[in-house]
């Protein structure tokens, strides 16, 4: 779907998103939502929280799951995604915090892969992801999934490719500061979601974009997977649209 600005699509995304929790809602049902970071997302969010705020919209029956995080990352760190989570929608909802699943930038070692079993576990133990928000990354990636990316991988340490640092570089003031690894749901994670939207905006995601959707399906553009899934939309202003 293409819209005219990244405004209206957020909206319809939202909206989407809202009618979703309170469907489950009404039927007594928790609602598993998989979300992502970056600049993408954030008009979704801050729809989300004015429907909050002046609908009554309410989070007492959502679970989530986001994408990924950096590798090594604290939770304080403001380049953290646990951070901007909170700061773009967590600390603005009904949410319960038991609630709220974010991979752990701060395991080390061994407890790393324990880490990224329990995460998977705890999303098939919640009943799966009903609804997961993707952006895109000019890799092709989803999450952190870079290209070489399987298609039935798990949630797992992934090493960043060389120009997610550089487009990360400007919020760590400086690529040196980039973390070279990430935790990041796999492909597989990913594609198990009852229902996918991924958001694309501005003339910069263009090309991606074309090969993404037009494109042969292969690892190196890892979000052409999408194209295999049975529900799953890419929302579109003109500019990421342009060569399609
Ligand atoms: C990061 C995130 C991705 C996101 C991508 C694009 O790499 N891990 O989930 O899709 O950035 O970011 P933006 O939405 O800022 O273009």
């Amino acid at each position: 779907i293409i819209f005219d600005n990244s405004r209206e699509g957020s909206a319809i995304v939202a909206k989407e998103i809202a009618d979703l929790i309170k469907q489950k809602q009404a039927e007594g049902k928790p609602c598993v939502l998989g979300l992502a970071t970056g600049s993408s997302p954030i008009r979704v969010y801050e729809e989300l929280v004015r429907m909050h705020n002046e609908e009554g919209l309410s989070f007492s029956n959502v679970t989530t799951f986001n994408l990924d995080e950096y590798l090594p990352m604290e939770r304080e760190n403001r380049q953290s995604y646990h951070y901007f989570m909170h700061e773009h929608l967590f600390n603005h909802i009904d949410i319960a915090p038991e609630n709220v699943n974010i991979p752990d930038g701060t395991v080390t070692g061994d407890a790393i892969i324990e880490h990224c079993v329990a995460y998977e576990k705890k999303i098939k133990d919640a009943g799966g992801l009903d609804f997961q928000l993707l952006g895109i990354g000019r890799t092709g990636h989803v999450g952190f999934n870079e290209p070489g990316s399987h298609y039935n991988s798990a949630t797992r340490v992934i090493t960043l490719d060389h120009i997610t640092r550089v487009d990360a570089a400007p919020a760590f003031l400086g690529i040196d500061n980039v973390p070279r690894k990430a935790i990041t749901m796999g492909i597989a994670t990913v594609m198990s979601a009852k229902r996918i939207v991924l958001l694309g905006w501005g003339q910069n995601k263009a090309e991606i974009i074309n090969n993404t959707i037009e494109g042969e399906i292969s690892s190196q553009v890892p979000a052409t997977y999408l194209q295999e899934h049975k529900n799953c939309t890419f929302v579109l202003d003109t500019g990421a649209a342009t060569e399609l």
